[in-house]
């Protein structure tokens, strides 16, 4: 069978030979610190559980937009967790929000702009959809955030014609770098996006996931009729394997709506029928669920900050982050020794990691990072979730009170992979 031109050209993600050279390790019996899949490891909330056992009999198709019902819910609790008002009309539930992400991309014209680093799979769906993709340079010291500035002058560079539309993808908290804008930093994005016809695809699945000194705000207050937010349950309700995710969309724009629906029913019909049901605890903002999500992100919390500083004690250059549960180390300044011992990419990085330190990690190439900057994305769920929720929530004070103790309790094995990290780095100095 002959492959279409555009499937021939897709980029094989770095992941599959990490995972390979992974089952290779493990098969000769060596201990493998898995920093390189992010998925959070808590189990899921008892009610949600309860909700769709409770609805396996549901068998029929749904709406392609999803029942009444659930965009009711999380208008619902849009509302009450962001203050962002949005009607049910204004909501489609889709099989996670990567799928929403490309179908809005498809109806939308224009090329797409993307802050390096981004999440491997927007310049995927980009490229399936034959757009062309522009990467806007960010840097460390500034938490690889996008500026105004560089966002202007990369519309300068490669959209010169005067009020072209143009797509911007945003994610914030950040996979891969945990970092996250400030009210003003979104405020400043929004008049330069609203100033040169950007439309922004505002990818904020972490945004419950934000640390306790960072308050999440939506590029949507600032700009809400040229903003497509998008969220779901993958991450803040540990639920990736449920497929559920939600995009909201500008009030007035009806024709955008009517065109991702098409594409959708088309193509992924709905929802699965139980799902949408057991989706319509996990989007009630009870107490209980309310609570489980802020252990959830205490837990992410302690350990991705207790990860940060113990690679900055190493001498790891690594912004801060302020949601989610990754981290964005680099190791340019050791450039020069590193070309010497024969590591020439990111990749080689990751590998040389594997290889020598039994670490898994992902090389910032995948993150669209040029090939010759030596940052890898790392990511710290590498534990025991339940675990570590019944110790967190047995004596929270006393987890907050002492940090590293909690997180060598519960994630021993990321402790080792951050000696390991540190070891790596003695070795090249
Ligand atoms: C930044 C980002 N957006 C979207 C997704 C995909 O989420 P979903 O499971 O809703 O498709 C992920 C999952 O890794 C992610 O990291």
């Amino acid at each position: 069978m002959r492959l279409s031109l555009v499937t021939k050209n897709l980029k094989p993600s770095a992941t599959l030979a990490m995972n390979e050279l992974i089952s290779e390790k493990q098969r000769r019996g060596e201990q493998v610190y898995h920093m390189g899949f992010g998925q959070s490891p808590f189990p899921i909330h008892p009610s949600i559980r309860e909700a769709l056992c409770n609805h396996a009999d549901e068998r029929r198709y749904l709406p392609t937009q999803g029942i009444h019902a659930l965009r009711n819910q999380v208008s619902e609790f849009y509302s009450k967790m962001f203050g962002l008002d949005y009607s049910s009309e204004q909501i489609i539930i889709g099989p996670g929000s990567k799928i929403l992400l490309f179908d809005a991309m498809m109806c939308l014209e224009g090329s797409v702009f993307l802050p390096s680093p981004s999440w491997v799979s927007y310049d995927q769906e980009a490229h399936l959809l034959g757009k062309d993709i522009h990467y806007i340079e960010t840097h460390p010291e500034t938490s690889y955030l996008l500026t105004p500035e560089a966002l202007e002058s990369a519309i300068r560079q490669h959209s010169p014609t005067l009020g072209q539309q143009k797509i911007l993808v945003l994610n914030y908290p950040c996979n891969p770098t945990g970092c996250s804008y400030s009210k003003t930093q979104l405020k400043e994005l929004a008049d330069t996006a609203r100033n040169h016809n950007v439309q922004i695809l505002s990818d904020e699945i972490y945004a419950l996931l934000s640390f306790r000194d960072h308050e999440h705000h939506s590029i949507a207050e600032f700009y809400p009729e040229g903003t497509i937010l998008t969220g779901g349950l993958s991450k803040d309700r540990s639920a990736g394997g449920f497929r559920v995710g939600v995009m909201l969309l500008p009030e007035q724009e009806q024709d955008l709506l009517k065109a991702i629906l098409a594409v959708a029913s088309n193509t992924w019909s709905c929802v699965a029928a139980p799902i949408q049901y057991a989706s319509l605890e996990a989007y009630r903002p009870t107490p209980e669920i309310t609570q489980y999500i802020a252990d959830c992100t205490s837990i992410h919390e302690l350990v991705t900050r207790s990860v940060h500083q113990k690679l900055i004690t190493h001498g790891i250059r690594c912004p801060r982050p302020q949601g989610a549960f990754y981290l964005f180390p680099d190791w340019n300044s050791d450039r020069d020794v590193m070309q010497r011992g024969g590591i020439t990419t990111s990749v080689e990085l990751a590998g040389t990691i594997l290889e020598k330190w039994n670490v898994a990690s992902l090389p910032g190439m995948d993150f669209g990072m040029q090939s010759d900057d030596f940052c890898i994305r790392v990511a710290t769920v590498d534990y025991d979730g339940e675990g570590a929720l019944e110790r967190f929530r047995a004596d929270p004070k006393r987890a907050w009170r002492n940090p590293n103790e909690f997180v060598k309790e519960v994630a021993p094995r990321i402790i080792m992979a951050c000696s390991q990290l540190g070891s790596f780095t003695d070795s090249i100095r």
